[in-house]
């Protein structure tokens, strides 16, 4: 028998505690499922991220960190819908690692996913705050400088943090709250809801594209490369390319480092698998085909704003809208903060619901405090507490931390997430050949492979302090996981003794 670290939660459990759930309707289809992925795909991450990539890192060469940052999601996609073709339940890469790899590593990819979807929605709360600003300012509305953003920031001239003179992000915060009491009463899923906002989001997106094409200057893309193509450094030391004043690496892959971040959202396709007419065919489709519209999408806004601005002038919170505003077409660039704003608001929804979600999943395993995060409220159907906490996370995080670091954070703890799931991928190909596998990752043992080094080289392209609040995050993880989850899992219970149920199974719970 397996080590207790290593127990596996069987699929058929799985399955069973599906049933006790009020089942989803099985209605979405390929085309609404890769709508659901570019819905929380599309935000931050070209709306904002791209001013910070260009400007510090890359130059007018950003188009091929978004090349070099697709690849590795590509690969990573690939082994994911091979997961979700496997086990086509709720829950996502943590319910996929307890199936196949243990509880050790559901846990580890579990507390990963924290970084992936609640750190990640601060910096999505920061980046709505940015162009929310935007979007007033159009009206000459200000608010007070004190409330408009966290009170201190990286200084890329001296690598240390300064002082913004403000005290905390308020439009942040107000976002967050308000998502918050969304997620708690519970808005009924409506893929119809979310198809109008990724309509509007990526109409707006072709409207950057083919409008800012003719606003495109070619001498802006001269020098095309001005940090280098590379950038990597090993734990603080630039092996490739040139470095940063704090000694961060700089160049094309230390942009795509940054970059990564707007690709992150593709794997919650997988969370809506049981409401797949056909899950084991329509959800690899839906992330793969997500990912990829979306990747032809922001290689093309890369290459229109850094072609409208010289890379210098690039504005650092709102660069895609104030593009259009140095181009003097004030109509545009309310037109892409209205839109920003809308689709950013989409991408918050999600990854907040996801991380109560995965919550909710652990606190059944018995990894979390069950009465608290797999409380499901009488009324509203759905895991209020931990939906409450999730967004009194986000918003103090949002408030108080500048969102680069914050962005940086989250790569780091996703691209962690990814390699390990192609690490599974390969490892369950040698353990469980026989497995029905509907959706298999081609060229196995290249894509795994692939995937893990592209991965890696992008963890490595980020600066190296992120490798420690990583390291920090993971040891605080682990000390949770020996002080007080190992002891309450209901697996190890159930191998130790008479049968556990799973305690909180058979609520039902709503989505959105
Ligand atoms: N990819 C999402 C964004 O860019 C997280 O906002």
């Amino acid at each position: 028998m397996a080590h207790p670290l290593l127990a596996r939660k069987p699929l058929s459990l799985l399955l069973e505690e599906m049933k006790g759930e009020n089942r989803l309707r099985r209605v979405l289809g390929p085309v609404q499922l890769s709508s659901l992925g570019i819905g929380a795909i599309i935000g931050t991450g070209i709306f904002v991220l791209t001013g910070v990539a260009a400007h510090d890192r890359t130059g007018p060469a950003l188009m091929l960190s978004f090349v070099a940052a697709g690849i590795a999601c590509v690969f990573a996609a690939l082994c994911y819908a091979e997961f979700a073709s496997m086990a086509p339940v709720a829950g996502s890469a943590y319910t996929y690692a307890y199936a196949t790899l243990g509880e050790l590593f559901a846990w580890i990819i579990g507390w990963d996913l924290i970084l992936e979807y609640a750190v990640a929605s601060s910096t999505v709360a920061h980046g709505w705050s940015h162009y929310f600003q935007d979007f007033i300012g159009i009206f000459h509305i200000k608010l007070p400088h004190m409330l408009t953003n966290a009170p201190f920031d990286y200084d890329l001239t001296t690598g240390r943090l300064a002082g913004t003179g403000t005290w905390f992000d308020l439009p942040a915060i107000v976002i967050a709250v308000l998502v918050t009491i969304v997620l708690v009463i519970g808005i009924k899923e409506s893929a119809g809801v979310n198809t109008g906002i990724v309509i509007l989001k990526v109409t707006i997106v072709l409207f950057v594209i083919v409008v800012g094409a003719f606003h495109v200057n070619p001498a802006n893309w001269h020098p095309f490369a001005p940090f280098g193509l590379t950038g990597i450094s090993f734990f603080g030391k630039t092996v490739a390319g040139q470095s940063g004043p704090a000694g961060e690496p700089l160049g094309v892959l230390a942009g795509a480092a940054i970059v990564f971040f707007a690709y992150i959202g593709f794997d919650s396709v997988s969370t809506h698998a049981e409401e797949a007419r056909n899950p084991r065919k329509d959800v690899p489709i839906g992330i793969i085909a997500s990912l990829l519209i979306c990747t032809t999408l922001y290689i093309a806004v890369a290459a229109v704003l850094t072609g409208m601005v010289p890379y210098q002038r690039i504005n650092l919170d709102a660069p895609v809208s104030d593009a259009f505003r140095q181009a003097g077409l004030p109509w545009a660039q309310f037109l892409v903060s209205l839109g920003a704003v809308a689709g950013i608001t989409s991408v918050l929804l999600v990854m907040m619901l996801s991380q109560a979600r995965v919550f909710l999943a652990m606190a059944r395993d018995g990894l979390l405090p069950t009465g608290f995060f797999g409380d499901v409220h009488p009324r509203f159907r759905t895991p209020w507490k931990a939906t409450i906490l999730t967004g009194v996370s986000v918003a103090t995080l949002a408030a108080f931390l500048p969102l680069r670091i914050l962005a940086d954070l989250v790569n780091i703890g996703t691209l962690l997430a990814f390699v390990i799931v192609c690490a599974a991928v390969l490892i369950m190909r040698r353990t469980n050949p026989a497995a029905e596998r509907p959706f298999r990752a081609p060229f196995v043992p290249f894509v795994p492979i692939a995937g893990m080094a592209t991965c890696l080289l992008l963890m490595f392209s980020l600066p190296s302090e992120n490798w420690l609040r990583l390291f920090v995050w993971l040891f605080i993880g682990f000390c949770i996981y020996f002080g007080y989850s190992r002891k309450h899992s209901v697996m190890a219970r159930m191998a130790a003794g008479p049968p556990v149920t799973a305690p909180v199974a058979g609520e039902p719970v709503r989505t959105r």
